[in-house]
């Protein structure tokens, strides 16, 4: 089993190697890029870290190398926020990144699972997608925006309202990745620990403005990278788990479904050898829920058009 990161030597791509080397099953290999030319030496340093997990570097012009028969690539390639940016912003940046990365995985690893970490999320997979269409490689089921980040925020600040373990939730997070557009349904809470209408509306709007309250905590130092890292590699071991034929890895990610709500929508899937085997519907959702989902659509869908229009 081959992983490749681009965007290795940035905040959560060094972050993301290392939770990789330390997790991933013996005997895989761990391929680092980026375009900073000391990549190599962050896979030298981390090969010193004693498990049997392969691991070498690539920089600049070399990501073709990284990529050759890779099964998983993460993108976490590109820049992040600053304080008063939105994730919306960093279109202009990113947007021409993903497209060049994309466009090397689809000639080099066209096979391969990709999982999308590189803001704005709701904006990138659609890029990758065109890209991937446009290189006739496209494979809807193998192509995922990670937002799994809003899964464990979600369990967290929930676990501490209610007096639970965070590892004991699993609240599920649908929609997309940037504000409004990040649903958590906290209806799906298990057990007797019902919020009430003032929690759910507290910790809807905490969990979809997480991401800018590290920002400003940060102050100009950038957005949230070890959370990130830590979002990122749980998913990228559950599609190892599921490359790997382990039954019943069940993950949300924004991907192409059904297009019920949006083209790109986040929702349960379950994974399989072959990238998502079923996509899993929603379930029921409160009235609240369906309030704020019909409202987010207008903004997803936009962020949708504004990648899908870039690559045209
Ligand atoms: C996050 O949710 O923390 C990330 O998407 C980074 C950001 O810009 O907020």
């Amino acid at each position: 089993m081959k992983i490749t990161i681009l965007g290795a030597a940035g905040g959560i791509g060094q972050a993301l190697s290392l939770l990789l080397k330390l997790q991933l099953p013996r005997g895989s290999k761990l391929s680092l890029y980026d375009v900073s030319s000391f990549t190599p030496g962050i896979a030298v340093d981390l090969s010193h870290i004693p498990t049997s997990v392969e691991i070498n570097g690539f920089s600049e012009q070399n990501a073709a190398l990284a990529l050759k028969d890779a099964d998983i690539v993460c993108v976490s390639a590109g820049f992040a926020r600053k304080p008063g940016m939105t994730r919306s912003d960093l279109f202009e940046l990113n947007a021409s990144i993903i497209c060049e990365l994309i466009e090397q995985v689809a000639i080099t690893s066209p096979q391969a699972l990709i999982a999308i970490i590189t803001n704005p999320v709701n904006t990138t997979v659609p890029i990758a997608a065109e890209i991937l269409k446009k290189a006739k490689v496209y494979n809807k089921n193998k192509l995922f925006g990670v937002t799994t980040l809003d899964i464990i925020r979600a369990n967290t600040f929930v676990a501490s309202l209610i007096n639970r373990a965070p590892e004991d939730l699993n609240i599920p997070v649908i929609g997309g990745h940037s504000g409004s557009t990040i649903l958590p349904l906290l209806s799906h809470i298990k057990g007797e620990a019902q919020l009430n209408k003032t929690q759910i509306h507290h910790i809807t709007a905490d969990i979809q403005t997480a991401g800018t309250k590290v920002l400003e905590a940060k102050s100009g130092g950038g957005s949230a990278t070890l959370s990130m890292a830590y979002a990122a590699a749980r998913f990228c071991l559950s599609l190892v788990h599921a490359l790997q034929g382990k039954n019943n890895i069940i993950e949300y990610a924004y991907v192409e479904g059904h297009g019920e709500y949006a083209r790109f929508f986040s929702q349960p899937l379950l994974l399989g050898q072959n990238g998502i085997t079923t996509y899993l519907p929603i379930g029921a959702i409160s009235e609240f829920e369906m309030y704020m989902l019909a409202n987010m659509l207008d903004q997803l869908k936009n962020d949708i058009i504004l990648g899908e229009e870039f690559v045209k």
